[in-house]
């Protein structure tokens, strides 16, 4: 089977800084991959370049067979990548459901003109956006749909991120990109993290998911392909098992969540 995404030998530099040195890896459609590895290590850099923030100094992304090195943001959406952020990036002052129907725009064809004068194609692609926003709050565990008018701003952490994936999965991703979904969770709210990535993929066998993660229980429930990066530079690659034999002195800790590679 051909790869979804494909990094091949990308190396970034900030300056005088190697943030990601060299890395390669695939995934394959339906697939889980999580990349774990310490803090700095270049993980969520990883996802700037592949999602077009960044222009990575060298090295090439290839996504659904078509090469996306440097695309600008909007063109990787709507070729199919989708991203949650490590640190929150909703509209908080929005509601819950308008911060999901945002994340649709490169769905939609209602520009700036038709918004205003809302000829009646605008103003059923509307009533068709809320309602698959509505589904899409309905989906992961949590009251969302329930919550949906209230500002985002105002929703407790861990329904902020269960927002964040509802945004990024209303771009209809063929590949979802998770920076540390499970930060600020507790140990219930992670489990049903985990159980909604589960029920998502579920109802999309062919969606690709790439999770960043300190918690190793997040990672070991989808054991398959786990990635290890440390100083940029990918150290450890395989399932869980054998990413764990090959970390030096200490192996992965779940004491605090934390990867520890040292
Ligand atoms: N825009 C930037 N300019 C300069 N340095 C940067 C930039 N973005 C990231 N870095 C540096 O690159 C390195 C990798 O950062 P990155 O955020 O990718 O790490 P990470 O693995 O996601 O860490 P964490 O687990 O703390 O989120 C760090 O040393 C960081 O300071
Ligand atoms: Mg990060």
């Amino acid at each position: 089977m051909s790869a979804l995404l494909k990094v091949e030998n990308v190396t970034m530099r900030f300056g005088g800084l190697v943030a990601i040195n060299d890395v390669s890896l695939s995934i394959d459609k339906g697939a889980v991959l999580a990349v774990i590895g310490p803090n700095g290590a270049g993980k969520s850099t990883l996802f700037n370049v592949v999602t077009g923030v960044y222009l990575p100094t060298s090295g090439r992304v290839t996504f659904d067979g078509a090469e996306i090195t440097g695309r600008p943001s909007y063109d990787v959406v709507d070729r199919g990548i989708a991203r949650t952020f490590q640190s929150s990036r909703l509209f908080s002052d929005l509601s819950v459901l308008d911060n999901v129907i945002i994340g649709m725009h490169t769905r939609t064809k209602t520009g700036v003109l038709r918004a205003l004068f809302r000829p009646r194609s605008s103003r059923r692609e509307m009533a068709a956006c809320v309602e698959r926003a509505e589904r899409l709050l309905k989906l992961g565990s949590g009251d969302l749909f329930e919550q949906r008018y209230r500002p985002a701003g105002t929703l407790a952490q861990a329904d902020r991120r269960r927002l964040e994936i509802a945004r990024a999965l209303a771009s209809q991703p063929k590949l979802l990109l998770l920076d540390e979904p499970s930060v600020g969770m507790d140990d219930v709210e992670t489990d049903a993290l985990v159980a909604d990535i589960e029920r998502l993929r579920a109802d999309n066998p062919e969606l690709s998911v790439v999770l960043i993660e300190h918690d190793m229980r997040v990672v070991e429930a989808f054991p398959h392909h786990v990635t290890c990066i440390d100083y940029g530079s990918k150290i450890a690659e395989g399932d869980f098992a054998a990413v764990r034999r090959s970390a030096r002195p200490g192996g992965l800790s779940r004491e605090g969540g934390r990867p520890c590679l040292s």
